[in-house]
């Protein structure tokens, strides 16, 4: 995280002091720092340097509509999967002609009003959907532009709960499938197949299984032409990776940016992205307070008032999110401590650390890369409220979603 820096012995966001936020506040709390989103926005556009593609935020990764404004700023559409998301996406100012549909669960109501605000793709993921696109669009009288999801087969390597383009996960169809599509579209008389999309999974390392997939969508697309079908965009979905370990390499943009050039070069089609994690993840952090310190035989339980239904990546994915204190520079701690929430199970961990710094009952730290799926990952578990949320702009900051109250959820 860029933006996180220490002055004095005191963790900073950007140029604000973190403790000083917290003043008469309850936490935990999430951050967010719109400099570092800007900063991944830019990284991501430069490295294109013929494609110009059209990057849309996989809004699954981060729904706060403050941030989306943001990246509406910065030209950035959005990738949605649900009536929902598309609802905020279009709340937040961004324009249909920059919003594609995924999902392989698309509901008939979510569909008609896709169709209705004309979007640039629905991207169907099945003949079935398809076909009931296809029907729902002729009782509205609408031409509608569609995408079809592949399945490449391609595995990603990365954790086998986030991985999505092996042929036994459940998204897209297969390439017979889509060449049957393809050779049958005049039957999808409401419908103008107009893209391509593949997206293998999340928190992707290495560009080889991109370049795997741009091969493939090579093939394709000179099979088309022979055939004579054509299409127009090429969605290559989202999925780059993000360094949660300090060892972690960042994901290599500028080299896979020569790959989608040379690509483009050759195919001249309009490519598009749907990207989470790269735009948000380390823009986020959660402050949080030490409740208890418990011993337990050899181990040392710091017990957090944030807990795996504020961030649950670490209980679902056993993530990595570093935990640095808001106040720094002092002895380290020989003994073994692990950081844990208050929810009753013991998922509800943050992680375990030999040698960390001594801690103290009602201090406060802040656990970083929580920018991406970490508030719309959240749930009311336990009972408890979603938490507050708050962006920083430079040295401003203010609060932008309050947290929950206990009456409204009982
Ligand atoms: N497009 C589609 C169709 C997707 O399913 C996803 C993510 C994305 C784009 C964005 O992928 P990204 O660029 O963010 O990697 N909850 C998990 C991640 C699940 C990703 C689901 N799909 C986690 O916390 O690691």
């Amino acid at each position: 995280m860029d933006t996180l820096n220490i002055r004095n012995k005191n963790l900073y966001l950007n140029d604000v002091k973190l403790e000083k936020i917290l003043k008469g506040k309850q936490t935990p709390i999430y951050i967010y720092s719109v400099d570092q989103i800007k900063k991944n926005i830019k990284e991501i556009q430069t490295s294109f340097k013929k494609a110009q593609p059209l990057i849309c935020f996989a809004i699954k990764a981060n729904s706060n509509i403050n941030i989306l404004k943001v990246l509406k700023k910065k030209n950035i559409g959005a990738d949605v999967v649900s009536m929902g998301e598309l609802k905020l996406a279009l709340k937040a100012g961004i324009k249909p002609n920059k919003i594609v549909f995924s999902g392989v669960g698309k509901t008939e109501q979510e569909i008609k009003f896709a169709i209705q605000k004309e979007i640039l793709s629905i991207n169907a993921e099945s003949s079935n959907e398809i076909e009931l696109i296809n029907k729902i669009s002729g009782k509205l009288k609408k031409q509608t532009n569609i995408g079809i999801r592949l399945n490449p087969n391609i595995v990603a390597k990365t954790n086998k709960k986030i991985t999505t383009g092996n042929k036994t996960n459940k998204f897209g169809v297969t390439i017979e499938n889509f060449y049957n599509i393809i050779t049958n579209k005049e039957k999808f008389e409401n419908l103008n197949i107009h893209l391509l999309s593949v997206h293998i999974g999340s928190q992707i390392k290495d560009i080889l299984a991109y370049k795997k997939v741009i091969k493939l969508i090579d093939n394709i697309l000179i099979k088309l032409k022979e055939k004579k079908h054509s299409i127009s965009y090429i969605d290559l979905g989202g999925g780059m990776s993000i360094p949660y370990f300090k060892k972690d390499s960042k994901f290599n943009f500028k080299k896979f940016g020569i790959e989608v050039d040379k690509f483009f070069k050759k195919h001249q089609k309009k490519i598009i992205f749907e990207i989470g994690r790269y735009l948000t993840g380390n823009c986020g952090i959660i402050i949080s307070k030490i409740i208890y310190i418990k011993k337990i035989n050899d181990r040392f339980f710091v017990i957090l008032d944030a807990g795996m239904n504020d961030m649950a990546r670490s209980a679902i994915y056993e993530s990595f999110h570093e935990i640095i204190p808001l106040k720094k520079n002092r002895k380290k701690f020989v003994k073994k401590i692990e950081f844990v929430g208050p929810i009753c199970e013991s998922s509800d961990t943050f992680g375990i650390y030999n040698n960390y710094f001594l801690l103290n009952e009602g201090e406060y730290v802040c656990i970083t890369n929580c920018g991406a799926y970490g508030r719309t990952l959240s749930s009311n578990y336990n009972m408890r409220p979603l938490i507050e949320e708050i962006i920083i702009d430079k040295n401003k900051y203010r609060t932008v979603r309050q947290r929950q109250k206990i009456e409204d959820l009982i």
